[in-house]
Parts: C-alpha cells; sequence; structure tokens
C-alpha cells in the first residue's frame, strides 16, 4: 500500500481542490507501488486515473499538467491527449494488429522484461500516406495501454530563432521524463529532414542532433512513436534509433468495405451498395471513407431520417472523390 504521508497530501489535495498537486500525487503513488514490485496495481491505478468511469475521467481531465511553452511565440509546446479509441475502432491488415498488440503486450510486461535483461520496444516509427490511421493507432495504443498520450506540437517546437528549435526539443523531453506516456511526435520529418541535405543551413543539423541525443538519454517509461509521411526525407541516423518501423497504406477494397461498415453503423441502410462504388473509392484513404460515410450522415439527420439510401451513397461517393482528384492534382 502507498505511503500514509502520501495518501494524506492526497486528501489535502483533493479536499484543497488542488489539482495539479492531486494529479502529481496520485503519479507519486502509482510509482511507488511500481517499485515495490506491484506492476499489476500500478497499472490498474493508472487505468483509473486516466481511463475508468467518466465521472473520474471527466475530473481528472481538468488536471492536466503544466505543459513547456515556446518562449517566444508564448504557445504549448505539447498537449495531453486522454484518447477514446479502442482496436475496436480501428480497421487494420491483421499481421499489423497483431504488431500492435504486441507492443501493447511488452509495454505491459515492462518490469518482467527490464528484470530479465531486455527491453521491450520502446521508439518506434509510423510512416505511410495521409488518413491512413498513424494518428489514430497511436491513440488507441495509450488508449488501450490507460497511459495520456503526449502529442508533440511541431509548429511550436519549430522556432525561427536561432537554437530555439533544439532548446524546445530539450523542454519536450525533459518534461516527458517526468511521467509515462504514448510521446507522439506528428510531422517528424519537420526535425528529421536530412542533415545532408545541402539547401539547409546548420540549424537543422542541430535539431537532429539535440534530438538524436536526447532519444538516445531518454530513460522515461514512455513509448516514442515518431510519424510522418514523408520517410524518404528522414535522415538515416534517425531510421536506425527505431526499434521499430511500421508502414501505413491505402486501404484494401475488404478494408474500404470494412471502413464503411464501422464509420456508418448509427445508421441503417443497405451498407451492401457500398461495394458497387469500389471502383470510384480506388484512391480513397481510410480517413477518405470516415469523410464520405459523415457525408451520408450529414444527409439522413438534415432530413430527419434514420436510414440512408443508394442514392445517399452514390452522393457521398461521387462529393469525396471529387476532393480526392483535386487533392491529387493539387500536389
Ligand atoms: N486504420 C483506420 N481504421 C479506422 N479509421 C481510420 C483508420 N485510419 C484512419 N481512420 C480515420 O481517418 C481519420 C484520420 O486518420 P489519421 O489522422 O490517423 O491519419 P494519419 O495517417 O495520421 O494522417 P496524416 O498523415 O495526415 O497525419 C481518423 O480519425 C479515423 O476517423
Ligand atoms: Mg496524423
Amino acid at each position: 500500500m502507498a505511503r500514509g504521508d502520501l495518501l494524506k497530501k492526497l486528501f489535502s489535495s483533493f479536499k484543497h481542490n488542488d489539482k495539479e498537486n492531486f494529479y502529481k500525487i496520485a503519479n507519486e503513488i502509482i510509482e511507488d507501488e511500481r517499485k515495490k514490485n506491484h506492476g499489476i496495481l500500478a497499472d490498474e491505478l493508472r487505468m483509473i486515473l486516466f481511463n475508468g468511469n467518466s465521472t473520474y475521467k471527466n475530473t481528472l481531465n481538468t488536471m492536466k499538467p503544466v505543459v513547456p511553452k515556446d518562449v517566444d511565440k508564448d504557445v504549448s509546446l505539447v498537449e495531453v491527449v486522454y484518447p477514446d479509441k479502442y482496436f475496436v475502432d480501428l480497421v487494420l491488415p491483421q499481421e499489423r494488429k497483431v504488431f500492435l498488440e504486441s507492443i501493447i503486450r511488452e509495454f505491459r510486461n515492462w518490469d518482467i522484461l527490464v528484470s530479465n535483461g531486455v527491453f521491450p520496444v520502446r521508439k518506434i516509427l509510423f510512416y505511410g500516406p495521409p488518413g491512413c490511421g498513424k494518428t489514430i493507432a497511436a491513440h488507441v495504443i495509450a488508449c488501450e495501454l490507460g497511459i495520456p498520450l503526449l502529442y508533440v506540437r511541431f509548429d511550436a517546437v519549430v522556432s525561427s530563432f536561432l537554437g530555439e528549435t533544439a532548446s524546445n526539443i530539450r523542454k519536450v523531453f525533459d518534461f516527458a521524463k517526468k511521467d509515462n506516456w504514448v510521446i507522439f511526435f506528428d510531422e517528424f520529418d519537420a526535425i528529421g529532414r536530412s542533415r545532408d541535405d545541402f539547401s539547409e543551413h546548420g540549424e537543422i543539423k542541430r535539431v537532429v542532433n539535440t534530438f538524436l541525443q536526447q532519444l538516445d538519454n531518454f530513460k522515461g517509461r514512455s513509448l516514442i512513436i515518431a510519424a510522418t509521411n514523408y520517410e524518404k526525407s528522414l535522415d538515416y541516423a534517425l531510421w536506425r534509433r527505431f526499434d521499430e518501423i511500421l508502414k501505413f497504406d491505402l486501404p484494401t477494397p475488404e478494408e474500404k468495405l470494412k471502413l464503411c461498415e464501422l464509420s456508418i453503423k448509427r445508421f441503417k441502410g443497405p451498407v451492401q451498395v457500398f461495394e458497387q462504388y469500389l471502383g470510384e473509392m480506388e484512391n480513397f484513404s481510410h480517413s477518405d471513407i470516415d469523410k464520405m460515410c459523415q457525408i451520408i450522415m450529414k444527409q439522413c439527420i438534415l432530413e430527419g431520417r434514420k436510414m440512408f439510401t443508394k442514392h445517399d451513397v452514390e452522393y457521398a461517393v461521387r462529393k469525396q472523390a471529387s476532393i480526392v482528384k483535386m487533392r491529387k492534382t493539387s500536389y
């Protein structure tokens, strides 16, 4: 059990509505239990803290820790997110699902692996075209692990001031050390652009070096995930740093149909008709399918219907297909 002094501090912070301290002490208790080798209890406490019933979650959502900021722009460098997406919300090829499940399993068994001299997978790179599930997969991992997602905002981290980007990266890692997260570096290419790219000046080299240093020295009990659409522009030294690399692709026809079913599930209607439009959905990403289904649902809601029709599907497919076409030609 947690030490009496910690429990007293916890109660007192709750009574004084000191949310920040409550959150901090609750985490201390969890870590205390973990040190005593009560890994399962620690995981369960963490689940309750971030992933339990909605009342708890809603209360604790307001207890967000103070996050680091970019001094010049005065914007937060990271965002603490409590995702609510699970494996059932994901449509992925079986082998990729198995892969993600194995990462979760290793993370959950951190103590037993480390005490036997091996480390769980801690650094993963996701790459692939836009809208194919990199971000949502990171959300699912955090949610299934019952830990928050630390979303690293690249627009904030990258500064026009010399030396400031590297300093921001250090701040992000210093903050991340304090707790357990799924640390998600989105649009990673912004930081990882090749050091050999001769069009770049010295700053990008310094930035990549700082990132590599921080990554190598990071000892936190967190899972680091970086995501990019531009894997080719990534520095080779960065590729090497990841324990695992996972590619995300456009959905197969079967996956498209599964996604349609999943996205439209709140409405009744002839789901089999989606199959007739697979040809027009050829270049659709997962996200395009989701958006297409939102068009259908909006039509139904605005017309007060609980059922969609073949006509709704046809309209939505064509509308989304024209967006996809425009996107393709504008690249
Ligand atoms: N594999 C998937 N299964 C179910 N839904 C998905 C999947 N991939 C994407 N989606 C849907 O598309 C939306 C956008 O996907 P997501 O943000 O994960 O794409 P991304 O690969 O991160 O794209 P980007 O490279 O633009 O950041 C999700 O919120 C979800 O609704
Ligand atoms: Mg994304």
